[in-house]
């Protein structure tokens, strides 16, 4: 897995809420004109994520990160987002256990985009995680 992880440090039940995130809300037109103005470091768009269709949830770039901001994708996760931006546990999991949810579950409804190649380790992993119209539009080409 790239960079860092977020990983429990005691049981957690299925159904317990995890965190809950926070951050600056933008609608999704404002991205261009923020990645153009504030620093890329500062700004950090790999710790976006959707929380509406249209709204964009950024991690607090004037204060720094939450720990909620290192919470990984996984094609096999053990958690998801409810609410949009409660993060809860959908099975029970062990002390030690990586904590991560399905991304494409929350960001694949708009028009930002972003790709990576998972490296989330589970059997039935899909190889690319790739949110964004252009990706939806192949999708719905291979399947017609
Ligand atoms: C919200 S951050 C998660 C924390 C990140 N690992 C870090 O250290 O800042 C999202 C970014 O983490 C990386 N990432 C998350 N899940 C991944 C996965 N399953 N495989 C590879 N990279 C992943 C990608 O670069 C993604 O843009
Ligand atoms: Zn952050
Ligand atoms: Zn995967």
């Amino acid at each position: 897995m790239e960079g860092k992880g977020v990983y429990s440090v005691r049981d957690i039940k299925e159904g317990e809420v995890i965190g809950v995130f926070g951050g600056i809300v933008i609608p999704e037109e404002e991205i261009d004109h923020l990645t153009r103005t504030v620093p890329a470091e500062k700004l950090n768009i790999d710790h976006a994520m959707y929380i509406y269709p249209g709204f964009l949830m950024l991690h607090d770039y004037e204060n720094g990160c939450d720990p909620l901001c290192f919470v990984n994708h996984s094609c096999d996760p053990s958690s998801k987002i409810t609410n949009g931006i409660i993060l809860i546990a959908i099975r029970d999991i062990a002390a030690g256990e990586e904590v991560s949810w399905n991304y494409k579950e929350t960001d694949d409804i708009g028009n930002w985009s972003y790709e990576f190649k998972c490296q989330c380790g589970s059997p039935n992993c899909k190889g690319m995680v790739q949110v964004g119209p252009q990706y939806r539009v192949e999708a719905n080409a291979i399947r017609n």
